[in-house]
């Protein structure tokens, strides 16, 4: 096995539980699979500017998922929902229509949250979004975080079990991948 995946954290805040989330599965990532972590920060999409000359960010965002064998999404939960951070970087890669770098693309979602709902209908809505594209989903068992501050050390997570069961996760999505 030989994958290269990208990891996308839903929030852009420097401590994020998201991306300590995706800095523990980067380590606890058996061999041969690796991850880039990249961070969310476009401009606002406007589809004016949505032309191939579109802005740089963008364009590397893109590529970069097209790149990819496989994305992990962590998202938060922003008022039951994903943060908008998120919802347009998912409208800028679903773009071009019809030639999405996402399209086909296997995306494991991972939702997190301080509270017991581990954000669970955020991680609905990111799914919603990705079936428009359509991206290649990892189903079966939704990998669901709570009380994810008590699971983190040192800027990591740190839960055996929860890092078990993601890592199992993103195995299928390698798996979904050909890889
Ligand atoms: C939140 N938070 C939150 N949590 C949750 O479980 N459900 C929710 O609906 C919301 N709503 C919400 C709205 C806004 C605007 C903020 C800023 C926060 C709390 C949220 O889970 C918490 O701030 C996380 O730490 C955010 O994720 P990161 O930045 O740690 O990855």
């Amino acid at each position: 096995v030989r994958a290269k995946l990208l990891g996308l954290p839903g929030s852009l805040r420097s401590n994020s539980n998201s991306l300590a989330v995706l800095r523990g599965l980067q380590d606890a990532l058996p061999a041969g699979i690796s991850m880039d972590i990249r961070d969310l920060r476009l401009p606002l999409y406007e589809q004016d500017i949505d032309t191939p000359e579109a802005p740089a960010e963008v364009r590397a965002f893109r590529q970069a998922i097209a790149d990819a064998d496989g994305v992990v999404i962590v998202t938060p939960e922003y008022n039951y929902g994903m943060p908008g951070v998120l919802k347009n970087a998912l409208d800028w890669a679903s773009r071009p229509y019809g030639k999405s770098a996402l399209n086909g693309k296997p995306v494991l979602v991972i939702s997190n949250s301080p509270a017991f709902t581990g954000g669970v209908r955020a991680h609905q809505q990111v799914n919603d979004t990705l079936l428009a594209i359509p991206a290649n989903l990892v189903g079966g068992a939704q990998v669901v975080i709570g009380t994810v501050g008590e699971k983190i050390r040192d800027g990591k997570l740190a839960d055996e079990a929860v890092l078990k069961f993601a890592l199992g996760a993103i195995g299928k999505m390698v798996a979904a991948a050909g890889k």
